[in-house]
């Protein structure tokens, strides 16, 4: 059977302060663990959901020096607009704190010395690279170099980008400092390690014979780790941002972020508890066997909360372990990968700003393609339709119509329920069963499907009022139309429930249309949620359509990062081999005016010009351009040719010369022209 617990633990991965939150890392982690913990307290189950925001770790460095700004006003800065944004989105944090508070410092500072009191740590010696003029050991990150498969030159310590070689530093050639090029030596340096090794037999127990019911992608990762073996792994580094080792022989080393930041998750939960005593000690949340502990994560995480993070919490002893981690996997965006670095992402607090009170359609939308079992990709096209036909068309027009019809007959008041017929008995068993159906699919992570479910219910309403036509029958039979607006507004608030997890705001303004105060989980599926006579206010829409106008606008901004991406890692060609002078003078480059032209039929690229040459005659050249320019808008243009280059044919014409164009970065063509009226025939040189 399985094991019921008093209360439960929600954590979700704490973003590193190095930048916005993004639309990956709402489907991955804050939307799912968002609406478990909804779910939780309507359920009136006790809850505490932890958040914070990551601030060490070399992403925030790299992220400082990029912006020439100092670690902790990057921190400071990414720390307050996160949780801005998640406050405004509706994640529902119980806290949302950082791992560079003062209780986030002296606890896991105190967790590594109670590990390293009690011998848990090996300590090693290894040489690692070093920038002698800086001082400084680099992490792999830092690291450059020649590719030992194609020798480009600048191949990063773990990839090259010019062949997608796989690498470790210590393979390339020439290693320097990526950020101040000098060349690297090696230098040892000693380092505290968890001998995961040590922990492979219980770890294989747990989680392969004892938690076989965790999601496939996250079991599956385990094991192939623990196939590979389990090794020993450093949590310490030499850096200067981060928690000191609380150790003598440690001095100038810090805490590895990933040895502090799941640290953070206590920490978190202890400085919530100390502020609220009425939720009990910090160590009731941790320690005791009757709190489930639950990670949220996205797939790059797992390891660290299913295998680094349990042989922490069991080494130093006192603590529960996970219970389910249900780990995401990624979302991309309109076809590729979302990335802070290259700018490329839907940054939540732009939506919020662009978008207003829009969250519950990026909730939505979010978790109706949530990335569960595999990657997924969020695109604007989506997003819009399933905004108008499935939020508008389906939930909202549902619920408008009850309202209204609540409002046109009955002057907004709620009518007498008389005697059912079989479709009404139907369609209200429908509404019985979403209950258990509901339960089933939140307490097992299957949020997409829940989702969905619920959304079939304003499909039933939906149906119900179209098929029961009250509009035809107000005339004929009113009393019949009673019923059929009962029950259409009994739905409606059963809708209110059972969307609250998902789509919290509109749920909260749905309330307020029909006037529901006080509601609970258990109320789902109930018939008589409204009584009768109770006036309801005027209702407003519940969803609005999205324009076409405004989704465009997403994807030009998307589209224009990318053509400011290509742009800024643009190289020119390199310059080609010299040429004796002579070989120069043999060209014969001019002045030309361009007196007449057009397209060449059958062709997409070429114009026909004919210029005035300064001979007297027209020259005929032709140059592939089309693509470019209009032909009347060169008429008049003074343009540089090479009047000497054999003639040659193309497409059934002959063209005399070349006409000079400057190629762009992005393989756009340029016209060149002269700067002052130049007479038609003037040498180039
Ligand atoms: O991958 C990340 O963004 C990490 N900052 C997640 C840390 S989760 C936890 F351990 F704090
Ligand atoms: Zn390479």
């Amino acid at each position: 059977m399985e094991k019921q617990y008093k209360r439960t633990t929600v954590t979700s991965a704490l973003p590193y302060a190095n930048g916005p939150v993004h639309i990956g890392h709402l489907a991955g982690v804050y939307v799912p663990a968002d609406i478990y913990v909804r779910y939780l307290r309507l359920k009136g189950r006790p809850v505490l959901f932890i958040g914070g925001s990551d601030e060490h770790g070399v992403p925030v460095t790299i992220r400082a020096r990029k912006e020439g700004i100092t670690t902790q006003q990057v921190v400071d800065r990414y720390h307050e607009l996160i949780k801005d944004s998640f406050s405004r989105f509706g994640i529902s944090f119980d806290i949302y704190s950082r791992t560079t508070s003062p209780t986030h410092y002296k606890l896991a500072s105190d967790f590594f010395r109670t590990l390293y009191d009690k011998g848990v740590f090996v300590d090693k010696v290894t040489e690692q690279f070093y920038d002698e003029q800086t001082d400084h050991f680099l992490s792999d990150r830092n690291i450059r170099g020649e590719c030992p498969r194609c020798h480009a030159k600048d191949a990063y310590g773990d990839q090259c980008e010019a062949c997608g070689a796989t690498l470790s530093p210590e393979e390339l050639i020439n290693p320097y400092n990526a950020e101040t090029g000098n060349p690297l030596v090696k230098r040892a340096t000693k380092h505290w390690y968890l001998p995961l090794d040590k922990d492979q037999e219980w770890l294989e127990k747990w989680i392969l014979q004892e938690h076989q019911e965790w999601r496939s992608n996250v079991y599956g990762q385990c094991k192939s780790w623990l196939d590979n073996g389990l090794k020993p792994r450093a949590v310490t580094r030499d850096l200067e941002w981060g928690i000191p080792v609380p150790i003598e022989e440690a001095k100038g080393k810090v805490l590895y972020v990933w040895f502090d930041a799941p640290i953070g998750y206590i920490s978190n939960t202890k400085e919530l508890c100390d502020a609220h005593p009425e939720l009990g000690s910090w160590e009731t949340w941790w320690k005791d066997p009757e709190t489930r502990l639950v990670h949220f994560i996205g797939k790059d995480n797992i390891v660290f909360h299913c295998i680094v993070f349990p042989a922490m919490l069991k080494a130093h002893g006192g603590y529960i372990l996970p219970d389910n981690v249900p780990a995401n996997e990624f979302l991309n965006l309109e076809g590729n990968k979302i990335s802070t670095s290259k700018n490329y992402a839907v940054w939540l607090n732009e939506y919020l700003d662009d978008m207003p009170n829009r969250q519950d359609e990026l909730r939505y939308v979010l978790t109706a393609n949530a990335p569960e079992t595999k990657d997924n990709d969020f695109t604007w096209a989506d997003y819009q339709a399933r905004c108008n036909n499935e939020l508008v068309a389906v939930y909202g027009n549902f619920v408008n119509r009850a309202l209204q019809l609540t409002q046109k007959y009955y002057e907004g008041r709620v009518p007498e329920c008389g005697a059912l017929n079989d479709y009404d008995r139907e369609t209200l068993d429908e509404f019985r069963d979403v209950k258990s159906r509901l339960e089933t699919l939140i307490e097992n992570f299957k949020f997409r499907e829940a989702q969905k479910e619920a959304m079939n219910l304003a499909r039933i309403g939906n149906k119900y009022i179209a098929d029961c036509e009250p509009w035809k029958l107000i005339k004929t039979d009113p009393e019949r139309v009673k019923t059929i607006i009962n029950i259409s507004l009994q739905l409606t608030a059963n809708l209110a429930i059972a969307f609250e997890p998902f789509l919290p705001f509109s749920s909260q303004r749905l309330r307020q249309m029909i006037a529901m105060d006080t509601f609970s989980w258990e109320d789902l599926g109930s018939t008589t949620l409204l009584p009768s006579g109770k006036q309801l206010p005027k209702p407003e829409l519940l969803f609005t359509k999205i324009e076409d106008d405004v989704v465009a606008a997403q994807i030009k901004k998307l589209e224009d990062t990318i053509k400011a991406n290509e742009e800024a890692a643009y190289e020119p060609a390199p310059v080609k081999p010299d040429i004796p002078f002579d070989d120069f003078e043999k060209l014969d480059i001019r002045v030309g005016i361009v007196k007449a032209c057009e397209k060449v039929k059958k062709s997409k690229k070429l114009l026909k010009f004919s210029i005035d040459d300064g001979t007297g005659k027209m020259r005929t050249i032709l140059s592939g351009i089309a693509q470019w320019y209009e032909p009347e808008q060169l008429v008049g243009q003074r343009v540089l040719f090479i009047a000497n280059l054999a003639p040659r044919q193309m497409m059934g014409e002959e063209s005399c010369g070349m006409i000079l164009s400057a190629v762009n970065w992005n393989g756009d063509l340029n016209l060149t022209t002269t700067m002052g009226e130049v007479k038609p025939g003037s040498i180039i040189s």
